[in-house]
């Protein structure tokens, strides 16, 4: 089983209720549902945190390390002006990979810089809920060809 750190940024509680033009119509309650169904297709644990405090998303990071072999983060907001989250993704060299539900590079100028970028392995945005279940399926791909080599 490979452990996965699932780390969602402020706002996504609102889900659901949030642009849903722009974001979806799904709960983050049902994007979890979802990416444990996955999880449990291809072979992965999930657990998975939610916060608005930059703090506590950076923390979050922290103890992936002690635990999980990789992680997905929607950093939201804080992706655009982060120093800190991105510093700690760095500090724990899992292999990390960055979801957007929305497309980043479509929107506002502030929105197409990512500081978290350059410290993951890639980026999915722009595909909705589905963008988590692609970089699930993603970081799974570059975690067994890192145990491979
Ligand atoms: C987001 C995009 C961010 O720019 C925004 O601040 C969010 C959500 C996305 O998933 O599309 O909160 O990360």
């Amino acid at each position: 089983m490979i452990k996965i750190a699932v780390v969602h940024g402020p706002n996504l509680d609102l889900l659901g209720l949030r642009e849903p033009a722009l974001y979806g119509t799904h709960t983050l309650e049902q994007i979890n549902e979802a990416m444990n169904g996955e999880a449990k297709q291809i072979g992965a644990e999930l657990r998975i945190t939610h916060s608005n405090h930059e703090g506590e998303i950076v923390e979050a990071v922290h103890d992936a390390h002690q635990w999980a072999q990789g992680i997905v983060i929607n950093a939201a907001a804080y992706t655009h002006t982060s120093v800190a989250i991105r510093d700690a993704i760095e500090a724990v060299r899992l292999p990390t990979v960055e979801v957007h539900l929305s497309n980043v590079h479509a929107r506002e100028a502030f929105r197409q810089r990512s500081l978290i970028a350059e410290v993951c392995a890639g980026q999915i945005s722009g595909f909705g809920a589905m963008s988590y279940l692609l970089a699930l399926r993603a970081l799974m791909y570059l975690v067994r060809q890192a145990a491979a080599e």
